[in-house]
């Protein structure tokens, strides 16, 4: 191949541009052109591609957010699609195609890769929630910065008597909540994957303050999660512009039923967006530069439809068809231990 593409799709994740960086050196060290492909799909069709250059990618594999930009989109999901985003990528004289992106890119890759050209994949998404790798670019430093949260919160929590609530990102899946509650040691974690009752949560907050006197608790709930019987419900507000319903807010709903059960003051911080444009922590740098430089010699060792993945310290090439519109929930083994030790 004499000239590949690169693209960044989806929400951003910290890590990303280290992705970039990492198959843009590969490129400029081995002759090949690598090409940008900037706004993402939109920009693949609008003709908004261009080669990278070392200035590009000078600099920032510390850098949150993506160089590319990024932005979700529909293309991929309709017949004819495939054939339209091919005609751009042959256009732009692309031969092979390395996809940065969560589900809803992976599984786009996946119909490219479907209808003949060459496409490997990247796993990035905050959520972790991406099937055939153990972690994704970003969720790793999503995760630190909801467990700085918890540990900053405990002061205010403890200083109040309060219920703190921190409500964290994980549409399907609550990885974010899960990890940061075991570390941030909270006392209750909910996530999507594990059913839960209002009557059940406030129990087991009176018995902490009532039974064990403590002045205070602190519980994190991923932005997904939805009590048993409907109360908390996060997919009750707008809709965005692709039709996907806008999260955020479970958190304050819970804050206002635990007020109203058990006349305790309780509070919730949403952390929203901070988790996607956080500085990226070492380990996401370091598994954003595995993973592309993988992916680089997959491209070109002439492989395609796959997604480069991490199994335990190793890398694998996992087919895109195990993957797409698949959701990696959380363990029930992982999440006993948030509720034991969170
Ligand atoms: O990237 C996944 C995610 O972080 C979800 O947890 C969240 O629901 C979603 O992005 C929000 O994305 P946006 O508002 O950027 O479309």
């Amino acid at each position: 191949m004499k000239r590949i593409g690169v693209i960044t799709s989806g929400g951003d994740a910290p890590g990303t541009n280290a992705c970039v960086r990492t198959i843009a050196r590969r490129g400029f060290a081995e002759g090949i052109e690598v090409h940008g492909i900037f706004d993402s799909w939109d920009g693949l069709l609008s003709g908004n591609v261009r080669a990278l250059t070392r200035q590009d990618v000078a600099g920032i594999v510390q850098r949150a957010g993506t160089i590319l930009r990024s932005a979700r989109s529909t293309l991929l999901t309709k017949p004819g699609d495939a054939q339209l985003a091919i005609a751009a990528l042959a256009k732009a004289g692309i031969e092979g195609l390395i996809i940065v992106g969560g589900n809803g890119s992976q599984s786009g890759a996946h119909v490219l890769a479907q209808a003949g050209f060459p496409v490997i994949g990247v796993p990035k998404t905050i959520d972790n929630d991406l099937v055939g790798t153990d972690f994704s670019v970003g969720f790793f430093t999503a995760a630190e910065v909801a467990t700085n949260a918890l540990d900053n919160l405990r002061a205010t929590a403890e200083a109040h008597s309060r219920v703190m609530i921190v409500e964290s990102m994980g549409r399907d899946a609550g990885w974010i909540a899960v990890e940061a509650g075991i570390a941030g040691g909270a006392d209750l974690v909910l996530i999507p994957e594990h059913e839960f009752t209002l009557d059940g949560i406030c129990e087991r907050l009176r018995v902490r303050h009532d039974v064990h006197k403590r002045n205070y608790s602190i519980v994190i709930i991923a932005e997904g999660a939805m009590d048993t019987h409907k109360k908390l419900d996060p997919r009750r507000g707008t809709k965005d512009v692709n039709a996907r319903p806008r999260l955020g807010g479970v958190g304050t709903m819970l804050a206002l039923e635990i007020e109203r059960r058990l006349g305790y003051n309780a509070r919730c911080t949403t952390l929203g967006y901070l988790q996607r444009c956080a500085t990226p922590i070492a380990v996401d740098r370091v598994l954003a530069t595995r993973l592309s430089d993988f992916a680089y010699d997959l491209l070109k060792e002439g492989k395609s439809g796959v997604m480069a993945a991490l199994a335990g310290r190793e890398l694998e090439a996992v087919p895109l068809a195990q993957i797409a519109g698949k959701t990696k929930r959380v363990t029930d083994d992982y999440f006993r231990l948030a509720e034991i030790f969170g």
